[in-house]
């Protein structure tokens, strides 16, 4: 018999067709959604497959008394209650690796499109403003510019490396000081944002990290400063973030993440000194197909009952 597993969405269509093959599958498009199929078979489910942003608290697992293990598709897992999980010996499992380059790719993007604003140069070619204004205003070279990282983790070093070839020196925060990169250590964050001119957070979401940039960071960082965020949305106040905008107190903001997803605060849709993206740092086919399948595999080898491959709990 196969076993029982909740998959929340969105996960690629292709990866649930493999998850409908090797298990009882049950597909909810949230985590909030109650149908027959679930509240019925509850006590069946043995393991769920959610996006790493999912909440699966613990009064969701409670419902589940038979789940063993989470699989998050992501390598992010703040939506699961791990605490809760730990307590009650259910395993948890994330997607790291497979995601850094692309996740670093677009890191590096927001870096470029944001000081070279070049979502407001296509804006002034298809409105027509280069025909009636003439050329653009000049936009900000990355080159000779200081990046400074908040979580010196797998993407964190990838980011780094893209940014060098971009002729960025670079600087860090990590909870603690890495043995194995060469570059300058900030204990304190707004040290480091005093020192940069390009803020990039790569840590952690989470309870630990929620709310680390606040109205005092970003003063720190200053009005020639940016903001660079691939994490997650917590780890901003993102009302400190709108009025650093609004108020020029820093240059720009290049944002995958928000706190409220998929809800945007709306000043930020109106200013052209930032670039959204709607949380899609890992989403290629090609990687998004590499989380999905090793979560899958997690799950499998967790029913196999052979070691977990990427066990975070
Ligand atoms: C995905 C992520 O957007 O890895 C993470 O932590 O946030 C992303 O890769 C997400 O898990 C997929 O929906």
């Amino acid at each position: 018999m196969k076993p029982c597993v909740l998959l929340i969405e969105p996960i690629p269509a292709w990866i649930v067709d493999r998850a409908r093959n090797e298990f009882d599958l049950i597909v909810l498009q949230h985590e909030t959604e109650r149908p027959d199929e679930l509240t019925t078979r509850f006590g069946d489910i043995r393991g769920i497959a959610m996006p790493g942003f999912a909440r699966v608290d613990d009064v969701f697992m409670k419902l589940m008394p038979n789940l063993e293990i989470v699989a998050c598709f992501g390598v992010g897992y703040d939506g699961a209650d791990v605490e809760y999980a730990v307590k009650q010996g259910i395993a948890v499992t994330n997607t790291p690796d497979v995601l850094t380059n692309c996740v670093a790719d677009l890191g590096m993007a927001l870096i470029l499109t944001t000081l070279r604003r070049v979502v407001s140069g296509d804006k002034y070619v298809r409105t027509g403003k280069w025909v009636s204004e003439g050329f653009m205003d000049l936009t900000d070279s990355p080159r000779g510019r200081n990046l400074g990282i908040v979580g010196m983790g797998r993407i964190g070093r990838e980011l780094a490396k893209r940014a060098e070839a971009f002729g960025m020196a670079i600087s860090y925060h990590n909870r603690t000081e890495r043995d194995d990169v060469e570059y300058p250590y900030f204990s304190s964050i707004i040290q480091l944002a005093n020192a940069c001119d390009v803020l990039a957070l790569t840590c952690p979401g989470g309870d630990e990290t929620r709310h680390l940039i606040n109205g005092e960071i970003l003063s720190a960082l200053g009005e020639n400063g940016y903001l660079i965020n691939i994490s997650r949305g917590s780890v901003v106040d993102e009302d400190a973030l709108v009025k650093a905008l609004l108020h020029r107190k820093i240059a720009g903001a290049g944002l995958d993440v928000f706190a409220d997803e998929p809800n945007v605060p709306k000043p930020l849709l109106t200013l052209d000194s930032v670039v959204l993206q709607p949380h899609h740092a890992s989403a290629t086919v090609e990687t998004r197909t590499d989380m999905g399948n090793l979560t899958i595999d997690n799950l499998l080898a967790h029913f196999a009952g052979i070691p977990l491959l990427n066990k975070v709990a």
